[in-house]
């Protein structure tokens, strides 16, 4: 493979705090889908997006994994490298009081990315990590550990924590080990021969036993969108917390995470924009005061003794040892960036997209789309299975055309095991992703069968 990249957009270096070329869209008035010439404006600051592969232009359809970043995100974080660089809540100089400032602000503007108050937002370092979090303070919290405040976390033989079958396994495992470590047991919500489920499989699987529902806002794998309303309803009912996996759906459309009712939501920085090595939990206030911390350590406490310690109070008391403060700023930027171009119009171009690549597909002989049918939701991305010919195969062919997707069971096994498949191919879009890479990936998917001898 011949990869070609970081060729910058503009052809220069664009100074610190220097508005972005997306400034000029008239953003923030409309809902309807980007315009053509939107997409290219804000592919300008992107300059990973300028690279080639295998001699053909570089087109990323793989956001679902990892998101490409913006300039203003890039510089952003090497910004405060170059100017503000200290350990927080710490040091009594100069540095470590601007670096703290930078590290609460971007609390506060990912908090209301999303609707929430900043204390209701932890740091970590991904979503993986969140739901970790949660699963092993409840461990904690079954241990005996947080007191009486924490015993309404506290499971038992005869608990039931409820998933889905479509679950990706950062939201799957953790739950499995917190169902192995205290007694409690796992049960699922079963879906369809699409991998989707409806409320009313959820109401046969939610009891008055269920403590915990965990479940995706939105499918890595079928693009699937959750009845999140109608399953808190149930959860809730029940006495059960819900914990919302919303790595697909935090990037990709607008969240109001109280209104939605979650008690606990998880997504990361390099699916929308930031970089890796950060992630956020979302908590209600009154849960993460009363959840015990899962990491121990410095920057967690109030008071330590030879005997034991007293611990801050949410969200520090998550954020054990040196926190990631450059990824905080470069996250806060990146969701400026996202606000900037508008996250309904956002949606609106990926769900544009993902019409046009089911219509597409579903003119190729051999191609098996899996997820939602017409007229039921789903976001913007799009796995297949191609007939004859394996996933791995099919990524590599289009690899070969310039074409980034991802192959494989994309971190969801059960559910590619009750597709009766073992991989799909994906295809994701996001905002910088234009109709012609669509039509680019979908011209190739339709020599796929024929390259490998299947017709
Ligand atoms: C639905 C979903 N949940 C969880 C994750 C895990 O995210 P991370 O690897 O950033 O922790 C992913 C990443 O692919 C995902 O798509």
């Amino acid at each position: 493979m011949v990869l070609v990249t970081g060729r910058r957009a503009s052809g220069r270096r664009r100074g610190r705090n220097e508005r972005q070329s997306v400034s000029q869209l008239a953003v923030g008035v409309t809902t309807a889908p980007l315009t053509d010439s939107e997409v290219e404006e804000i592919r300008r600051d992107f300059p990973a997006l300028q690279g080639t592969v295998n001699g053909e232009a570089l087109a990323y359809l793989d956001s679902g994994a990892t998101a490409q970043r913006p300039l203003s995100v890039l510089d952003a974080e090497r910004d405060f490298l170059e100017h503000r660089n200290a350990a927080v809540h710490r040091g009594a100089h100069t540095l470590a009081g601007l670096a703290t400032e930078a590290y609460e602000d971007a609390r506060a503007t990912v908090a209301s990315f999303v609707g929430a108050q900043p204390d209701e937002i932890v740091w970590t370092s991904n979503a993986t990590d969140s739901l970790n979090l949660v699963a092993y303070g409840m461990v904690n919290a079954s241990r005996g550990r947080g007191g009486a405040t924490a015993r309404r976390f506290a499971l038992t033989e005869g608990d039931e924590i409820v998933v889905t079958e479509a679950e990706h396994h950062a939201n799957l495992i953790p739950w499995q080990e917190l169902a192995a470590l205290t007694g409690a047991t796992l049960r699922y919500i079963p879906v369809d021969d699409d991998g989707i489920y409806q409320a009313t499989d959820a109401a046969a699987v939610i009891t008055d036993k269920t403590r915990v529902v965990a479940i995706a806002h939105v499918s890595n794998v079928t693009g699937f969108v959750a009845p999140v309303a109608e399953i808190v309803a149930l959860a809730h009912q029940a006495g059960a917390v819900v914990v919302l996996d919303a790595c697909q759906s935090a990037p990709h459309r607008r969240l109001d995470l109280p209104a939605l009712g979650v008690d606990f939501a998880a997504f990361s920085g390099h699916k929308m924009l930031g970089p890796t090595g950060i992630g956020v939990l979302y908590g209600r206030t009154e849960l993460l005061e009363a959840l015990p911390p899962f990491r121990t350590g410095g920057s967690m406490i109030s008071t330590v003794t030879m005997e034991g310690a007293d611990y801050l109070p949410a969200p520090q008391r998550f954020e054990a040892g040196t926190q990631p403060v450059s990824q905080a700023v470069a996250i806060a930027e990146a969701v400026r960036y996202l606000e900037h171009v508008g996250l309904d119009r956002i949606e609106a171009h990926e769900e544009a997209l993902a019409e046009r690549m089911l219509a597409g597909l579903a003119t190729i002989p051999g191609i098996r789309v899996v997820g939602p049918g017409a007229g039921i939701p789903r976001a913007g991305l799009v796995s297949f299975d191609v007939a004859g010919v394996h996933a791995h195969d099919v990524g590599q062919y289009l690899d070969s055309k310039g074409i980034a997707v991802r192959v494989g069971h994309h971190c969801a096994q059960p559910l590619h095991r009750r597709l009766g498949l073992t991989a799909t191919t994906r295809a994701s879009a996001y905002l910088y992703t234009t109709t012609a890479e669509v039509d680019r990936f979908l011209e190739a998917v339709g020599e796929v069968r024929g390259y490998f001898g299947e017709v």
